[in-house]
């Protein structure tokens, strides 16, 4: 089976990957020359536990291989993978015009049958869309089939999601495309993942539900965690409590800065979009959006309620990216209290594992010191932030951090330490819905 991935960033990289360790000839196109020139060397262009390997391996094996070339690509290929990007427009709705560009490529090249896959998060409808777009415009009189594939998988456990996903859902009309797809599929079948055969729309709203429910469910233990605050009660046992029923179990009930990424927050506002467009408005999630903007604010109040005022204070924040074990800033807290931090007149020192150049890239010229151990960066310092949980700072030697920094103030945005830790050291100390 030749396939072929349209966009190879982390969810093109990773199918194509993945489906090259299955045994498939795989090519990943993309637009971007220097992009591919790093792939073609083994490079991937940002941290992915594993991934470089399961490239390099297939590489080697020569059942993956990236091209700039998407005719090439495609006329060896009968299944093609969309897998661009589809960020959100100012006014939150998806912005839909790389699918548009794939789908106008597609048209001018195709000329033979072919399933056209696509993996990008796309709004309900516009798998039709992307058929009736190749349909009309197709030079060659052939025909095509679509199929919503959805793709679950997370940044820092992507190739281990992809190997293992909880569901594979298929979305399609042609019977015989379902066939091909599942086929392809056929490892994750045969190691008994569930398999959802549906309709497009169903398979687009699937991706979207899940994604809106998670953002809804760490918003409502940030609000939980909150009030914990206020009410002397604590949010971990709480949760605790809560997970340990099966009918609301314990993932993503951890408190933390706010959800970001680059799915929750564009999807979430995707969905609230398409709603409202459709007069059946999402009341809930607009709620969470709200909540979310709030709560990435709370580490300002907590800062301020041991300092007063930042100005030419020293904060040190250790952690970047939204997430750990993954370089991905995109939507990160640490993007919108920085900038508030400094306007109000605070020096900021930052240390992130591997998600520095990605943060510089995203934050842009602004007064900000990059350093590179954590030590380095709470010299010093007047108050500590941790802001992601990297395992590296959940032994952070603290009785030696609190020797270096000016006035020893530890606010843990993800409750990374036991409280009584750092306040038997002499720490002010904060985590998130722990009175
Ligand atoms: N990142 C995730 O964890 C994740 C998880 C599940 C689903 N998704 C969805 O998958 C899609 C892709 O996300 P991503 O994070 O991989 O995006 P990304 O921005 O990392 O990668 C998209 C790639 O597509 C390329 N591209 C754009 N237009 C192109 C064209 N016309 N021809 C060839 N290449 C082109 C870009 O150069 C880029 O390399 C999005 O819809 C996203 O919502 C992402």
């Amino acid at each position: 089976m030749h396939i072929a991935v349209i966009g190879a960033g982390y969810v093109g990289i990773v199918s194509g990957a993945c489906l090259a360790d299955f045994g498939m000839k795989v090519t990943c196109v993309d637009k971007d020359q220097e992009k591919i020139e790093m792939l073609k060397r083994g490079i991937i262009p940002f941290y992915e536990p594993g991934l470089e390997e399961l490239v390099k391996k297939n590489l080697k094996m020569e059942r993956l291989s990236f091209t700039t070339n998407l005719k090439e690509a495609v006329k060896n290929s009968l299944v093609i993978f969309i897998c661009v990007g589809t960020p959100p427009n100012p006014d939150g709705s998806a912005d839909l015009s790389q699918i548009r560009d794939v789908a106008l490529s597609l048209a001018e090249v195709i000329d033979e049958y072919k399933v056209i896959v696509t993996k990008s998060t796309v709004p309900v409808g516009t798998n039709r869309w992307i058929k009736s777009l190749i349909d009309s415009n197709k030079k060659a009189d052939v025909a095509i089939d679509i199929i919503s594939n959805p793709e679950f998988l997370r940044e820092g456990a992507a190739i281990e999601d992809f190997m293992h996903p909880d569901r594979v859902i298929i979305g399609g009309e042609s019977a015989y495309a379902i066939a091909i797809i599942k086929d392809i599929y056929r490892p994750l079948y045969l190691a008994e993942t569930p398999f959802i055969i549906t309709d497009l729309e169903t398979a687009e709203l699937i991706k979207y539900s899940s994604n809106a429910f998670l953002a809804t469910k760490i918003t409502f233990i940030n609000e939980i965690a909150n009030f914990c605050e206020k009410v002397g009660a604590d949010v971990t046992v709480v949760a605790k409590g809560m997970g340990l029923d099966v009918r609301i179990g314990a993932k993503f009930l951890n408190p933390g800065p706010g959800f970001g990424g680059s799915c929750f927050p564009k999807d979430v506002k995707a969905l609230v979009h398409h709603g409202r467009s459709v007069g059946s408005p999402f009341r809930i999630l607009e709620a969470v959006l709200e909540a979310n903007e709030k709560q990435k604010l709370r580490v300002l109040e907590k800062i301020e309620t041991f300092l007063e005022n930042v100005n030419e204070k020293t904060i040190s924040i250790l952690g970047l990216s939204f997430k750990p074990n993954t370089s991905d800033v995109r939507e990160s807290p640490a993007l919108v209290i920085i900038p508030i931090l400094l306007k109000k007149g605070a020096k900021v020192k930052v240390y992130d594992p591997v998600a520095m150049e990605e943060f510089k890239k995203a934050i842009g010229d602004l007064e900000i010191e990059y350093c590179s151990t954590p030590l380095e960066c709470v010299k010093d310092s007047n108050c500590l932030v941790i802001l992601t949980e990297w395992n590296e700072f959940r032994f952070l030697d603290l009785s030696q951090i609190k020797k270096i920094m000016k006035t020893p103030i530890l606010i843990d945005m993800r409750n990374i330490y036991d409280p009584s830790i750092p306040k038997k050291l002499g720490f002010s100390y904060s985590g998130i819905g722990r009175a």
